[in-house]
């Protein structure tokens, strides 16, 4: 494991190669992979954001908008998307650090609310909640959708949809 500070911040043009990297190496399918390329070719990416360590990319989040609605009124919401530390760095804070940075991200992007799938263990450190989510009522079996309101009661409502962009979509 290497020693040294830990720097968040936004992607830039040759970061490629190392985001791709880190990926491969933090899930074992490349389904986020193939999200990520669709997310960034959608325009919607509010936020790329890479973790440094001694100038080395080690970590990398995706923020994105995402269209939503409940009750028929449009709510601003992003994902966030492909969290992951290189094995060799994790249980050291860093993802840590790429979520609250991203999240930072997205309230300074007007985002009323924050999803995303996966690790619930992880992200409900972070105040995301299933219980959250559930106006979005994905429909998917196995679904693990998780929320976070930004702005108190944006996500209260009986009925809504997210189009929250899936690999395999
Ligand atoms: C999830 C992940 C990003 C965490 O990165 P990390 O740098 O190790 O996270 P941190 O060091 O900030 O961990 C913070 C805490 O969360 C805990 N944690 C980490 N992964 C966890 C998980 N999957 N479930 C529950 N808790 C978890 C750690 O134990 C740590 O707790 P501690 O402070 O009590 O020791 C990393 O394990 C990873 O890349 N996993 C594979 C990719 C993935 O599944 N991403 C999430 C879905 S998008």
């Amino acid at each position: 494991m290497t020693s040294g500070e830990v720097v968040v911040r936004s992607a830039e043009p040759g970061d490629e190669g190392a985001i791709a990297d880190t990926l491969a190496r933090a899930f074992d399918r490349d389904d986020e992979t193939v999200l990520v390329h669709r997310l960034k070719n959608t325009g919607a990416v509010v936020a790329s954001l890479v973790a440094e360590v001694s100038g080395v990319v080690v970590g990398h989040a995706l923020v994105s908008r995402v269209a939503a609605s409940i009750d028929g009124r449009r709510v601003e919401v992003t994902a966030l998307s492909a969290v992951c530390v290189r094995p060799t760095h994790r249980r050291r804070g860093i993802g840590t650090r790429l979520v609250e940075v991203a999240i930072g991200r997205a309230t300074e992007a007007g985002a009323e609310a924050v999803v995303v799938f996966g690790e619930a263990g992880f992200h409900s450190r972070f105040g995301f909640s299933r219980g959250r989510a559930r106006v979005f009522a994905p429909g998917r079996p196995g679904d693990a959708l998780q929320a976070l309101e930004i702005v108190p009661g944006a996500l209260s409502g009986e009925s809504g949809t997210v189009d929250f962009p899936r690999a395999d979509d």
